[in-house]
């Protein structure tokens, strides 16, 4: 939390555990296989209208104590992470350990790519997470180590104040590799909450896993 203040990680923090997210992806691993890897492509939305609440978009992994998370925000004045934020979005890597962490908060404009990219290090057994916009690293946060991922996220959530809708968005080239094959964990079916696409699909028996662009409606938390 160097440089920013302490109150923040800690709001984030109770309010995840309190809140009652929109989760439009929940993906749990299965069979012994856990996640390793994951890297998610967010198309940044308009801001929502009116801005009077902390809307977040993120995608995640649920690790076994840690819970690791590229975030994009748009939030009033006062309020998240990046100042000046006016309706644009605020970016970053962030990890919610027992004292948060976060990477440098950077601010992007509707139509960026804000891509977040998870991997558990083998040399370091730290889970490495960079959050690139459009495809230029510029936050980057490596905590967890040796923690095994269990379930992986994309969502909405309002962390704070009162928020309106966020504005329909899409999530492009979510990948998600696991420690090992295993084929049950492709979900078939719909998403949550109305979302549509992400259908995934393996090359490789059931490792490595790529899903279509998921399609996410206006969504209220
Ligand atoms: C693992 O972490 C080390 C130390 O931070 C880094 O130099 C290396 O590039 C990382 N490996 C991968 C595959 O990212």
């Amino acid at each position: 939390m160097k440089g920013f203040p302490a109150a923040i990680g800690v709001l984030f923090t109770l309010v995840y555990q309190a809140s009652a997210n929109v989760d439009h992806i929940s993906l749990y691993a299965s069979g012994g296989a856990t996640i390793v890897e994951a890297s998610a492509t967010l198309v940044l939305p308009s801001a929502p209208n009116p801005i009077t609440g902390d809307v977040a978009l993120w995608s995640a992994i649920q690790l076994e104590r840690d819970f690791i998370q590229g975030v994009s925000e748009n939030a009033p004045a006062g309020l998240g992470y990046c100042t000046s934020l006016g309706s644009n979005w605020c970016n970053f890597a962030y990890a919610l350990t027992p004292n948060a962490q976060n990477g440098k908060p950077v601010i992007a404009a509707p139509g960026a790519r804000v891509r977040t990219h998870y991997k558990l290090n083998s040399s370091t057994n730290l889970w490495d997470q960079s959050v690139y916009i459009n495809d230029q690293v510029v936050s980057t946060v490596s905590t967890s180590q040796g923690q095994k991922g269990n379930i992986f996220y994309v969502s909405v959530e309002c962390a704070s104040g009162s928020c309106a809708a966020a504005p329909a968005h899409s999530w492009e080239d979510i990948s998600v590799v696991l420690s090992t094959a295993n084929p049950n964990f492709k979900h078939t079916g719909n998403w949550n909450f109305g979302a549509t696409g992400g259908e995934m699909s393996t090359s490789d028996g059931g490792k490595t896993w790529a899903f279509t662009t998921l399609n996410v409606p206006a969504t209220t938390d």
